[in-house]
């Protein structure tokens, strides 16, 4: 199984990505971090020395070398992932896509302490942070809105998401029988 992560910065991709690799037993990865070890650089330092179009194309390349590569695992998306090219389409084509819908108010609370690791908003000060994530939001939601299964954190814990997981694979079977 396939499954892909998004969803804004700071909405706990990582988090809810350890936790279903666990409990599912399948492999983990994080695509920033993938992307970090093959160009031996942060990402903060791609976008500096070689702007965000470069490292939209080193995302594109290194989301399909691991979907090609690998039969099963649990994938951390950035947040910028499923908005650019025809990631979304691909990754929908390709496994289930879960978006962690986390509410603006929480994005705000971590980002404030993370930002200095995220080249978009490490120059955002703390009165404009609020606006910047519901307007890069409202671009983004038509992409993390075509997910397979939406995960609203105040409702949602591990065993529940298994279970939307499980849901949507049965209704997706049911469709091929139809
Ligand atoms: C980005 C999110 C980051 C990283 C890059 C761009 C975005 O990943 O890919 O800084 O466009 O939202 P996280 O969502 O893991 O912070």
């Amino acid at each position: 199984m396939k499954i892909f992560l998004i969803g804004f910065m700071g909405s706990g991709k990582t988090h809810w990505g350890r936790q279903l690799s666990a409990k599912l037993g399948l492999p983990f990865y994080d695509l920033d971090s993938v992307i970090v070890e093959r160009e031996h650089r942060t990402v903060a330092d791609i976008f500096e020395e070689s702007g965000e179009e470069y490292f939209r194309y080193q995302e594109k390349e290194m989301l399909e070398a691991i979907v090609v590569e690998m039969e099963s695992f649990i994938l951390s998306c950035g947040g910028g992932t499923p908005c650019f090219f025809n990631n979304i389409e691909f990754m929908k084509k390709s496994g289930k896509v879960i978006w962690l819908n986390t509410s603006v108010d929480i994005l705000k609370q971590r980002l404030l302490k993370e930002r200095q690791t995220r080249p978009l908003i490490s120059e955002v000060n703390d009165e404009e942070l609020r606006r910047y994530i519901v307007k890069k939001l409202s671009e983004r939601r038509m992409y993390y809105q075509q997910a397979d299964v939406t995960v609203t954190e105040e409702n949602t814990n591990l065993e529940e998401l298994i279970q939307l997981l499980l849901n949507d694979q049965e209704s997706d079977r049911m469709k091929e029988e139809l």
